[in-house]
């Protein structure tokens, strides 16, 4: 089956809403597994599951839990992978799936517009180990194709980038990466169920569970979706580098993700819907606008080629206020008036903005921000749920009037 078919026939909003987990009495909802430890009825079961040949059986929690295992279910069938395993943060599932793949000697390509967290990772951590990283440009294939070394191991990106919205062309990278025996990890955190990395052939998808998926801003969670032998590796007592590094999503969170999950259809397709209603406001009150849903964004046919129509472009897009100081007088102003807060992350109810220089992307040293067209003046949003957007915009126009954005 080509790829586009399988791709055109995969629902992960169905895939969502077939899930069917019962609790231990018959409830709707899966019980909660609130132990860190479990017992065995004879000594030679508990050998083998340390062995990791009892399917069914628990050892310890930050091996894994029921709890943890339902989580972890409902966001492989999101994803179209065979298995996946949840952490304790985004940056958790990042780390330890980068220090499972790549030792010392070994090389990674990255995208060089990716979220700050994880660029610090790759530049001043795992180099430390050994491992050499390349930032290059990913919407540019051949700036990947370039920084191929045989020694290369994993191509790393972001579906859409933070903070600048870049998009990469999964499938095109997916196709090189295969042809020399590259994996492919993508970041999907930015396009919950819009995009499916894995079934644009991405090895290996992971999210920052702390966004849109849990959608309330009350945890931080990661989670890796890949093959089952890749998620079995991880997880292996003796050399998986989630159990030993040990970043365990908690069974009680586990849980409450599960729940927030279920509405994720509907809130993505509600967060695109006033994304993209603000963008095109702003982009025609002449604010320099990127969102991936504006004809005007250079990725918007390549977007429109993997997403799902129904779930749109998501709700992240920037604008350019000119100065740093313009922008913090605007994100204060629009703070004090209530269009949202001022604060990093993304995915809640309410609009959150911040000037991703002097936050999420401030471990990434001035001039490479200015090389990748970071400017001081750039405001990300992730935009709420508001009910009446056009409300929200007005009260935003006001604001950008006061401070001088707009004149
Ligand atoms: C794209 C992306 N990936 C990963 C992370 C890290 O996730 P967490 O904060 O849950 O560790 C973030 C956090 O902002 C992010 O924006």
């Amino acid at each position: 089956m080509t790829i586009k078919i399988k791709y055109t026939m995969f629902n992960p909003a169905n895939e969502i809403q077939d899930l069917q987990f019962f609790g231990e009495f018959g409830g709707v909802n899966p019980s909660v597994s609130d132990s860190s430890t479990y017992t065995f009825l004879s000594a030679k079961t508990m050998f083998d599951t340390f062995e990791g040949n009892t399917d069914g059986c628990y050892l310890y929690s930050r091996h894994s839990s029921p709890s943890n295992l339902y989580l972890a279910e409902a966001l492989a069938k999101m994803e179209g992978t065979e298995a996946a395993h949840v952490c304790s943060s985004g940056m958790g599932a990042i780390t330890g799936t980068l220090m499972h793949l790549c030792k010392s000697g070994d090389h990674i390509v990255s995208s060089r517009t990716i979220y700050g967290g994880t660029y610090a990772f790759l530049k001043n951590f795992i180099t430390g180990f050994g491992v050499s990283v390349d930032f290059v440009d990913s919407t540019k294939i051949q700036s990947i194709k370039n920084a191929i070394r045989p020694d290369t191991k994993v191509i790393y990106l972001e579906t859409v980038s933070n903070p600048l919205l870049e998009v990469s062309d999964i499938e095109e990278v997916s196709k090189l990466a295969k042809q020399h025996g590259i994996l492919l990890v993508v970041d999907n955190t930015f396009s919950p169920l819009s995009i499916s990395p894995a079934m644009l052939g991405a090895d290996i998808v992971i999210h920052s569970l702390t966004k849109y998926i849990n959608g309330s801003s009350d945890t931080v969670g990661g989670v890796i979706c890949g093959s089952s032998d890749f998620i079995n590796d991880i997880k292996n007592v003796n050399n998986g580098a989630c159990m030993l590094l040990g970043a365990t999503m908690d069974s009680l969170r586990a849980s409450s993700i599960l729940k927030n999950l279920r509405t994720l259809p509907i809130r993505m397709q509600k967060h695109s819907e006033n994304a993209l209603k603000l963008a095109e406001l702003l982009e025609a009150d002449g604010i320099k606008t990127v969102y991936p849903g504006l004809a005007s964004h250079p990725s918007h046919e390549l977007f429109k080629k993997m997403y799902r129509k129904e779930i749109g472009f998501s709700g992240m897009l920037t604008i350019d206020a000119g100065l740093l100081e313009k922008a913090n007088a605007l994100m204060e102003m629009m703070q004090e008036n209530n269009v949202g807060y001022l604060a990093v992350s993304l995915g809640f109810y309410k609009t959150l903005f911040s000037a991703p220089g002097t936050s999420t992307s401030s471990e990434i040293p001035l001039e490479e921000q200015k090389e990748m067209g970071l400017t001081d003046g750039l405001i990300r949003f992730s935009i709420g749920l508001d009910h009446d957007i056009e409300r929200t915009y007005n009260i935003i126009k006001e604001c950008m009037k006061k401070t001088g954005v707009l004149s």
